[in-house]
């Protein structure tokens, strides 16, 4: 890992605590990554209700999704902490109907024992600048179960505003699951025809 700097902030309480920020090069995500990429996933999906998938795809599953999202043309990241991938990120079609093929759903995964260093940031902001540069309008994020809170604070840290929220759709561990929406619009958003 690269060691980040370590900087001071306020606490909500006033007291100064310190957190370590990661250093890393954001670029596309390669084949070589997939399986450090399935790691990630296998463990929000197992443990987490950010996916509502319940049984963890394999590598060579992730290799077909990879492979198909950047051939469709939409940008795939990672986050390259020194040769180790502390999380990546994706856009793909937020629905299938072609009226929505200028809107884009967001996924960012970090690593869990990187949480909270600003690898999901400089991830999603990333993103957001490949989908507009590829011409994207919109970027929803459709944010498994409302106490989902750093991804909300995350989305919101980047410029989403909250929706709302679809009550109860999912179920997963034991209970029921709303889905969260939150927006941003890309580049000149609806203001001009695509
Ligand atoms: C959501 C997730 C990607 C955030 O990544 P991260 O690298 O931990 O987030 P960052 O350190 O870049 O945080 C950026 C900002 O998000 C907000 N945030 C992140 N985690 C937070 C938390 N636990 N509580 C409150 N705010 C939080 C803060 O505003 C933070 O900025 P700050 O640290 O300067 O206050 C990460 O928690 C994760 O992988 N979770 C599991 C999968 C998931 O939920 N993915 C989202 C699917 S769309």
């Amino acid at each position: 890992m690269v060691p980040g700097a370590l900087f001071l902030r306020d606490s909500p309480h006033g007291a100064a605590v310190s957190r370590q920020r990661m250093s890393v090069l954001i670029r596309a995500a390669t084949a070589a990554d997939i399986p450090a990429i399935t790691a990630i996933y296998d463990h929000a999906v197992s443990h987490g209700t950010a996916s509502f998938e319940l049984d963890p795809p394999d590598a060579a599953e992730m290799v077909r999704r990879h492979h198909a999202l950047v051939e469709a043309g939409y940008p795939y990241l990672v986050a390259d902490a020194d040769g180790t991938v502390a999380g990546y990120a994706y856009a793909g079609p937020y629905r299938a109907r072609p009226a929505y093929r200028f809107s884009v759903e967001d996924s960012v995964y970090v690593a869990p024992a990187l949480h909270r260093c600003g690898v999901g940031r400089a991830l999603l902001d990333r993103l957001v600048a490949e989908a507009e540069q590829r011409g994207f309008r919109q970027m929803v994020a459709v944010i498994g179960d409302s106490a989902q809170t750093p991804s909300i604070e995350l989305h919101r840290a980047a410029g989403f505003r909250l929706i709302g929220a679809i009550e109860h759709v999912g179920f997963k561990f034991g209970r029921w699951l709303d889905t969260v929406l939150m927006q941003r619009p890309l580049g000149p958003g609806a203001s001009t025809p695509p």
